[in-house]
């Protein structure tokens, strides 16, 4: 056991137990049985801790990205799974199936946050419960893994950075691309000059099915004793039992935060860390429901126009993304950065850098002539590949393990966090103004470094 160190000589001992572990041919660590709620002092508050200190978490909504993120973070080494929390009871009882019948499971995250025992939570509800979970788990001493985007309303984001702040605690929003090889690799090649300079990116998502446009599956048993309704709507407009609603809930404004925050914010997000950028200071968006019309109130086509203005990190530059959710020609998603000299297609597993040089055009007629009688001539050379694409190995655990793990090693007091809530913050700004912008059918102004809206 070990005192709590300052901010640098734990990364460096965190480096070297690393190290260690990794040269004893094993990174997991001999992980302690988890002691009585009563007794347990959680690991962030401890002023000893082990590298081997297991991390208890709490999962807070076990839908369909809450089950796969407790799946990854469960295969961190030292990270269990000891609690969860949904509003529908069928969700709880499979987690219960999984993860065995000891699991501590709830209806109400209050109980989840009053646990002494859990170190961590992982909220994976819907949007417009986001803010308030994430702030009261804070204000708790939990560390924090919140789904994207952060927030539901552009209003609500400061609360969440002052609360980050205000508990010094560990806070990642989950655009696991973040932690990818290929954001990685983009972000390196960005700034050795790979593409000259960035003056223009673009980004799509496309689908065309219905579980796509986000018509899923609604449980059999589902009724207002199953589900926690009430509960659900929170503070938006009370109404009778809708199970489209609340299976449903990207489809509706109250809950969602349409194809823009469901989807335009990992592209953001991305983004943001290749270009080292604070985000955009003017949106502009238009689009229209064109054939999902199943009762949503968001649209299915989107495009969104993104002004990025200058920095010292950056040139300016302009951003266009679209969503199709009625789109016949792929299930694909892109996001493509454009210089002056080439572009770069990020993956996060893959990145393709195309380079464009621009040769002087050439006479060869008076070229050839002039050498007629020459004893030898200018032979030209063997060019580098124009396209050059860099892939991650074989066995590479993927983005949502590496954006785990970076949250795990930063509980432990390792290397601090990238998508914090201010990243988070700037990332999710941009795809809700986007929505803004279409509602209010205006142009919006926003200043991303002061947060604040402009007009
Ligand atoms: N990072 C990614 O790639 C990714 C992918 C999908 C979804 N997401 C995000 O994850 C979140 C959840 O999306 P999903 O697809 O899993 O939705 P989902 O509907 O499958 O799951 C949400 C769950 O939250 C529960 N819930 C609702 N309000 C709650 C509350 N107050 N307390 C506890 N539980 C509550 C619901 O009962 C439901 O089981 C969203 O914010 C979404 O944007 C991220």
């Amino acid at each position: 056991m070990k005192k709590r160190p300052t901010a640098a000589a734990t990364r460096r001992n965190f480096i070297v137990k690393l190290a260690k572990a990794a040269a004893a041919g094993t990174l997991i660590p001999h992980v302690a049985l988890a002691k009585e709620p009563a007794q347990r002092v959680s690991i962030l508050h401890r002023d000893t801790f082990s590298f081997n200190d297991q991390i208890q978490v709490g999962l807070i909504g076990a839908g369909g990205m809450g089950n796969a993120d407790a799946s990854t973070a469960s295969e961190i080494p030292g990270v269990k799974l000891i609690a969860a929390c949904d509003l529908y009871d069928g969700r709880l009882e499979d987690i219960k199936k999984k993860y065995g019948k000891d699991i501590f499971t709830t209806r109400r995250y209050e109980e989840i946050l009053s646990r002494k025992d859990i170190d961590a939570v992982i909220i994976a509800t819907p949007d417009h419960w986001h803010k308030d979970i994430s702030v009261a788990a804070l204000n708790s001493g939990k560390a924090v893994y919140c789904e994207k985007p952060m927030v539901h309303d552009i209003s609500e984001g400061s609360a969440v950075v002052e609360a980050q702040t205000k508990n010094n605690m560990v806070l990642q929003v989950g655009s696991q691309g973040m932690s990818s090889l290929g954001n990685e690799k983009a972000k390196e090649l960005l700034e050795a000059g790979a593409i000259g300079q960035l003056n223009y990116a673009e980004g799509f998502w496309a689908r065309n099915t219905p579980g796509g446009a986000w018509q899923y599956d609604i449980p059999a048993d589902a009724s207002e004793k199953t589900v926690d309704w009430k509960r659900f709507l929170k503070n938006y407009p009370d109404r009778p039992f809708d199970p489209k609603r609340f299976f449903r809930w990207r489809c509706y404004r109250d809950y969602g935060t349409g194809v823009s925050g469901d989807l335009f914010v990992h592209l953001f997000s991305s983004l943001h860390f290749i270009v080292s950028s604070a985000g955009p200071n003017r949106v502009m968006a238009t689009g229209g429901l064109r054939y999902w019309k199943d009762g949503r109130d968001v649209p299915d086509v989107l495009l969104g126009m993104f002004d990025y203005p200058q920095t010292e990190k950056h040139p300016a530059f302009n951003l266009s993304l679209r969503v199709n959710f009625v789109d016949g020609t792929a299930d694909n998603t892109y996001l493509r950065l454009v210089g002056n000299e080439g572009s770069l297609i990020v993956e996060w597993d893959k990145v393709t850098l195309t380079r464009n040089f621009s040769y002087p055009p050439e006479d060869y007629a008076t070229i050839l002539k002039s050498r007629q009688y020459a004893a030898d001539y200018d032979r030209k050379k063997m060019k580098d590949p124009d396209i050059t694409v860099f892939k991650a190995d074989e066995g590479y655990k993927g983005a949502h393990f590496d954006h785990f793990f970076n949250w795990a090693r930063a509980i432990r007091g390792g290397k601090s966090i990238v998508e914090d809530a201010l990243f988070g913050y700037r990332a999710a700004a941009p795809a809700l103004l986007c929505n803004d912008s279409y509602f209010q059918e205006r142009p919006i102004k926003w200043d991303p470094v002061k947060l604040k809206l402009l007009s």
